[in-house]
């Protein structure tokens, strides 16, 4: 067993994750001041009060003891929602947005999602993990230990196979661990109908997709559409969604981005596990939403960057919809960081940093069906640690592009350092 005795604050999120509501305890942190911890494996044994812990063992217990008198702990950070396995970056569509071109006008001309998923069809499996690998290490650095993870740029049967399988891999073989989303309706292929893709999503695709899961070659839990005017409304996000369920896929997916389709009602309506962007919620959606246990995504980095209105953040939150947020890794918002992801909810969404934390840790674990296990810090939960070399914990959001992440552990070992 390890000790690690004398941290400053651990901020534990909940004393029990079965009990915490996460749609409304979100600024109800539990932190222990002066703490001590005790790993077990690869998973947190036993919490407490520095004094509390030492009294009941001593040093001969323990193959390892650290001081950290000098840091802060918290549960490591959970990425809601990211597009990290591509090729064709789209460094040359950041002039053009900078000039004042649109999101849907830059994709119209053949850029956007169509420019990656061209490239991505051209790479093999092994180029698009050797892609990916750098970038989970940097995911990692800034503390992320649990991160969703979608295909998407493939839009035809293979290469979303091939995506699939560079998730799996990654999960298996690199530190962080992966949730796989499927997101076959990512945007519609050129030449095509949206309804043309849905028939080709729903009848040839996904009955592949549930036998290639079923023989263990690929492992997607969540079905992804981008909900949006113009790709998939409403009836075909539907029939995606649905067919999705029908394997056994969870519905976790893009809404009321750029215009308002009410995709809230429909969230709440197919029982969603998550639905992210959320810029054009309506308020009579977030009770439903509430209701249907629907977990809200913001992605602060892609609103910035494509100037889109506010999400209603504050008000989902008083209702009783569980925040979560992502950074939105992809090739339109280039953004690895966590606590940057946490800085620009507190300040443009006004999430206090309390809320920043659950919706980074528990909230967004439990967006990919991985609460019990991961997202706060308490006995049995994995030991998936960030410690912070400050005062205080919130130095990790007020620090902002320059967080003060002295260490991260990873299922009880130290990963960075
Ligand atoms: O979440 N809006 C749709 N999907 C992504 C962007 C993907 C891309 O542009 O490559 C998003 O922002
Ligand atoms: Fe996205």
């Amino acid at each position: 067993m390890i000790l690690i005795n004398h941290i400053r604050q651990i901020v534990c999120i909940s004393d029990s994750y079965q009990s915490f509501k996460i749609g409304t305890d979100m600024s109800n942190l539990h932190i222990i001041e002066d703490g001590a911890i005790i790993i077990q494996g690869e998973r947190i044994y036993e919490l407490g009060s520095s004094n509390d812990i030492l009294s009941h063992y001593s040093p001969d217990n323990f193959t390892e003891i650290y001081d950290a008198s000098d840091m802060c702990l918290i549960p490591g950070l959970v990425d809601a929602h990211t597009h990290v396995v591509f090729s064709g970056d789209r460094v040359h569509e950041f002039a053009m947005k900078l000039e004042g071109k649109s999101y849907m006008e830059i994709q119209a001309a053949g850029g956007g999602i169509t420019f990656t998923t061209s490239h991505v069809r051209e790479s093999s499996e092994e180029e698009l993990y050797n892609l990916l690998i750098p970038r989970l290490d940097r995911m990692l650095a800034f503390g992320t230990t649990l991160a969703e993870a979608k295909s998407g740029y493939g839009l035809e049967l293979d290469s979303e196979v091939k995506m699939l399988k560079v998730i799996k891999k990654a999960n298996e073989e690199h530190t962080i661990d992966l949730v796989a989303t499927y997101l076959p309706g990512h945007a519609v292929n050129p030449g095509k109908t949206a309804q043309e893709m849905v028939d080709d999503i729903v009848n040839h695709q996904i009955p592949v997709i549930k036998q290639l899961k079923d023989n263990g070659e690929i492992n997607p839990e969540m079905i992804d559409v981008f909900c949006e005017k113009n790709v998939y409304e409403i009836e075909e996000t539907k029939a995606i969604l649905e067919a999705g369920k029908r394997i056994g896929l969870e519905a976790n997916f893009h809404g009321e981005e750029i215009e308002y389709l009410e995709s809230g009602v429909l969230a709440a309506s197919v029982k969603a596990r998550a639905m992210s962007h959320l810029e054009n919620l309506s308020e009579q959606a977030i009770p439903l939403m509430a209701e249907a246990g629907v977990i809200g995504v913001l992605l602060p980095t892609t609103q910035y960057l494509l100037h889109l209105k506010t999400p209603p953040a504050r008000s989902m939150i008083a209702n009783g919809v569980p925040v979560a947020i992502g950074t939105d890794f992809n090739p339109n918002m280039w953004c690895l960081s966590m606590p940057l992801a946490m800085h620009m909810a507190c300040v443009n969404y006004r999430l206090s940093m309390a809320e920043a934390l659950v919706a980074s840790t528990l909230n967004a674990a439990a967006s990919m069906g991985r609460s019990q296990e991961y997202g706060s810090i308490e006995p049995r939960k994995y030991a998936d640690l960030v410690f912070i070399k400050a005062e205080r914990w919130e130095h990790l959001i007020y620090q902002m592009a320059d967080p003060p992440i002295a260490a991260v552990w990873k299922k009880g070992k130290i990963v960075i350092d």
